[in-house]
């Protein structure tokens, strides 16, 4: 095979450009794709010196640079206009060759990135939209009966009212976003943005770029952007996915949380921030360290302040009240009354894993009520399909037991209800079952004692 031939078969082919330099400044190496890049032709730049052929003196200091330092430039972002004067935004990376520690030249690689450039720009400006109609969760939107839910909504108030930033840990679905929200609508910051981003929505190449701004030089006359910092300033930004970020970057996002500065891309001066952090995890953040996805100083730098929400699994009790509380939504979303639940259909969502928590509950119901009319009941058939075939799964998503999950929770209750009820029928032996004396010791009222015996048909 002709290797020389091969290699200019995959050089015509690749979507990056690239450029290889010699010593002497002498393009080796210049295929179609850099050429369109760089609205150059090939043949002009072929076996010229740099400094001859491109009169940009900034950009030939790249690869004399790297030959010089013996150091690679990575994701270096640089703007250019083409023929018809559009423009052209690139990543380059430009890498030493060396050989036999002698250094010999050196080679570029260029993404064009332009596409996800007017990608991030839109991402952006949704944001400033979003502002404007979001609709703004508040403690009073979490439903949560349960001792687990009730500490942590008021943990997190205590937290809304203090300027620490946050790390919020929860499987999907499990109301992350309503409590960031929540805690944002509570504090100071109120009147100012409250700007949630999806660090694994984004490619990551741009997600520098959206979070801290660019700063562009004079000769290629494009305009500065704003980040997501800047735009955040004096409210609260939410990094949501946080361990999808590349370690590089958490480095930096560590630097700015450490300092209240951060510098856009392209800029030589660091700029101050006033921005409370709120970052979200959807695993274990311990394991995603282990894993070296999630960058230890940085964990430990926001986990001053965490808030782990449990899945619904592991808080039965929440599990009627937002039954009740989805379908009244919804009822008047759809404009029906409906009868209430099957004892089967209930006795199904008591005991299934719920692996998609609270949204999968919403959804769930949602479904049902869609199909049903006035004075209809919900039955198990008005459940998704995939929901019945997936609570006969021997085991479920985290591998844990079904027994135990299911009635893990509904012991500890039981407990507590034949603690209460030994202590209610002492109390009334030692007042001679006379109602308002057990009940003013029990410090309780009358009322609430009738109820309890009666509950526990004492
Ligand atoms: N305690 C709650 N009370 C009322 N609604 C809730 C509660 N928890 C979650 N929800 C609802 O469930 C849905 C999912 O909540 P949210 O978006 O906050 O979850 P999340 O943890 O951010 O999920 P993901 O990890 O998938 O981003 C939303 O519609 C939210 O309103
Ligand atoms: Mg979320």
């Amino acid at each position: 095979m002709n290797k020389e031939r091969v290699l200019e078969l995959l050089l015509t082919a690749i979507e990056e450009g690239i450029q290889v330099v010699d010593t002497k400044g002498k393009t080796v190496i210049y295929n179609e794709q850099m050429a369109f890049i760089e609205n150059m032709n090939r043949e002009d730049v072929l076996n010229q010196p740099l400094t001859k052929v491109m009169p940009d003196i900034k950009r030939n200091s790249t690869h004399m640079e790297v030959q010089k330092s013996r150091k690679p430039i990575i994701n270096n972002k640089q703007i250019y206009f083409n023929k018809n004067g559009k423009k052209i935004s690139t990543l380059n990376s430009t890498y030493p060759i060396i050989e036999e520690g002698k250094i010999i030249g050196s080679f570029e690689i260029s993404k064009n990135v332009t596409k996800l450039e007017s990608l991030s720009d839109r991402i952006v400006e949704l944001h400033d939209k979003r502002e404007i109609d979001k609709e703004g969760y508040n403690f009073s939107d979490i439903i949560g009966k349960s001792k687990k839910m009730k500490s942590l909504i008021e943990q997190s108030k205590n937290i809304a009212k203090i300027n620490s930033n946050v790390l919020i840990i929860g499987e999907s679905g499990t109301g992350k976003e309503l409590f960031s929200q929540s805690i944002h609508n509570l504090s100071r910051r109120k009147n100012k943005n409250y700007i949630a981003e999806n660090c694994a929505a984004i490619p990551s190449n741009l997600l520098e770029s959206i979070l801290f701004g660019t700063k562009r030089g004079g000769f290629t006359g494009a305009e500065n952007k704003e980040g997501l910092f800047r735009k955040a300033h004096g409210g609260t930004l939410v990094l949501d996915e946080i361990n999808s970020m590349p370690l590089e970057l958490q480095s930096k996002l560590l630097r700015v949380l450490e300092t209240g500065k951060f510098r856009p891309i392209g800029g030589d001066r660091e700029e101050k921030v006033d921005v409370r952090i709120i970052a979200i995890a959807n695993k274990d953040p311990l394991k995603l360290v282990k894993e070296n996805k999630f960058r230890e100083d940085l964990f430990y730098r926001l986990s001053v302040i965490n808030l782990s929400i449990p899945p619904l699994r592991e808080r039965k009790e929440d599990i009627l009240p937002l039954v009740d509380y989805f379908v009244k939504h919804y009822e008047r979303i759809f404009n029906v009354k409906i009868k209430g639940m099957s004892k089967e259909a209930m006795k199904f969502i008591m005991e299934y894993h719920w692996p998609g928590n609270v949204r999968e509950l919403k959804h769930v119901v949602e479904g049902a009520i869609s199909l049903l009319d006035n004075n209809d009941e919900i039955k198990l058939d008005d459940f998704p399909y995939y929901i019945n075939a997936r609570t006969s799964d021997k085991d479920n998503d985290l591998n844990i037991k079904k027994e135990e999950v299911i009635y893990g929770d509904k012991k500890l209750e039981d407990h507590l209800e034949e603690i209460e009820k030994e202590i209610i029928l002492e109390t009334l032996k030692e007042n001679k079952n006379n109602i308002t004396k057990s009940a003013e010791a029990l410090g309780i009222k009358r009322q609430g004692l009738q109820y309890k015996i009666k509950k526990y048909s004492i």
